[in-house]
């Protein structure tokens, strides 16, 4: 920030504090835009890149045993108390047909329902796309 410019929002403060006979802050604390991406609010920046997912039918290697196996589509299928999009294509009755995997016969109660401790999939399963500008630093190696 310039000198000039501290000068003349002093100037301004000094204005306000005159006209309104409030009691003004000397001195505004810099405002955080790092939400906004890192860039001046007055720059136009290009968007982030999409995530890319594997190609369609691809799951991706596990690192460990047991894992629950990334998702390698987006997951933004809803979840709630009235249905839960997962089982459209991953439930034992449709998963063949819709060429995706069933789910883990751990998640099934002895009449092929769904055990209902499985059924927020998101919890455990999370989506894997090649971003192009990580969000979150990761250093995770399985060795
Ligand atoms: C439109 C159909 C469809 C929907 C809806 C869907 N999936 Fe999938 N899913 C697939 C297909 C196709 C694959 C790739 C084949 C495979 O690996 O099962 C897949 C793969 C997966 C895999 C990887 C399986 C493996 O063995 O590596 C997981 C985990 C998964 N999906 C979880 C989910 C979750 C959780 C949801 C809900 C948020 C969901 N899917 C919604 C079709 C779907
Ligand atoms: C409590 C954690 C948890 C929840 C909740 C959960 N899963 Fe899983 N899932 C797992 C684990 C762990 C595995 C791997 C099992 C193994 O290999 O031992 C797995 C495996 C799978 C697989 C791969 C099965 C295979 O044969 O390769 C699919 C598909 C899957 N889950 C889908 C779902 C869907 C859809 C839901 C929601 C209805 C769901 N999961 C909820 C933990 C979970």
């Amino acid at each position: 920030m310039s000198q000039e410019y501290h000068i003349t929002s002093l100037v301004v403060l000094f204005m306000l504090n005159a006209c309104s006979g409030q009691q003004a802050a000397t001195q505004a604390d810099p405002v955080n835009i790092a939400s906004l991406g890192q860039s001046e609010i007055t720059e136009v920046r290009a968007a982030d890149a999409m995530p890319t997912y594997p190609k369609r039918g691809k799951s991706i290697e596990r690192t460990f045993v047991h894992q629950p196996p990334l998702i390698p589509h987006k997951a933004q299928y809803p979840i709630n108390l009235k249905k839960n999009s997962c089982m459209n294509c991953h439930s034992p009755a449709k998963a063949k047909r819709m060429k995706a995997t069933q789910i883990d016969a751990s998640h099934l109660l002895a009449d092929s329902k769904l055990n209902q401790h499985y059924y927020n999939c998101t919890q455990c399963h999370v989506p894997q796309a090649d971003n192009k500008q990580p969000l979150v630093e990761n250093y995770f190696s399985a060795k």
